[in-house]
């Protein structure tokens, strides 16, 4: 039987967790995402003893995916190790720029909600204020 594409995100993203760098949190994080072209990309949070310069999980494997030419994505699992890790307010502004239908997996494989951007990031803020804006 073959699996859901969420319950492959989530288990990529599991795995990804094991790379997370986190030393000062203990809170490691994964990532799992999938563009319009069907590519996966994955991500964990890597942080630094200049906390501010830490990047979590979902922004590892955003930048991963766009650096590689993929600026649409579809769907992106998240996981954590002991509770549902939601994305920040940073990474959901992120996820705003390259989303496409976005779909935000959380929880684990097997046992996972799904939510859209827009129940996550209400009234975002996107190119399409800037070019409201422009046209004034
Ligand atoms: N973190 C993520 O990677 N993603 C989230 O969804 C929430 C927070 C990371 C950042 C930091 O390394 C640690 O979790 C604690 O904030």
């Amino acid at each position: 039987m073959s699996d859901s594409i969420e319950n492959i995100l989530l288990e990529k993203a599991v795995k990804a967790m094991e790379n997370a760098y986190v030393p000062y949190s203990h809170f490691p994080v994964g990532a799992a995402l999938v563009t319009d072209t069907g590519e996966i990309y994955t991500g964990c949070n890597i942080e630094s003893a200049s906390y501010g310069a830490t990047n979590c999980a979902e922004r590892t494997a955003i930048f991963k995916a766009v650096s590689e030419g993929h600026r649409r994505i579809r769907k992106i699992a998240v996981v954590s190790d002991k509770i549902d890790a939601f994305p920040c307010g940073i990474c959901r502004q992120v996820m705003a720029e390259f989303a496409d239908g976005l779909e935000i997996i959380i929880g684990r494989p097997g046992d996972y909600r799904i939510y859209t951007l827009d129940e996550l990031l209400p009234h975002s803020f996107t190119v399409a204020d800037l070019e409201e804006a422009r046209k004034k």
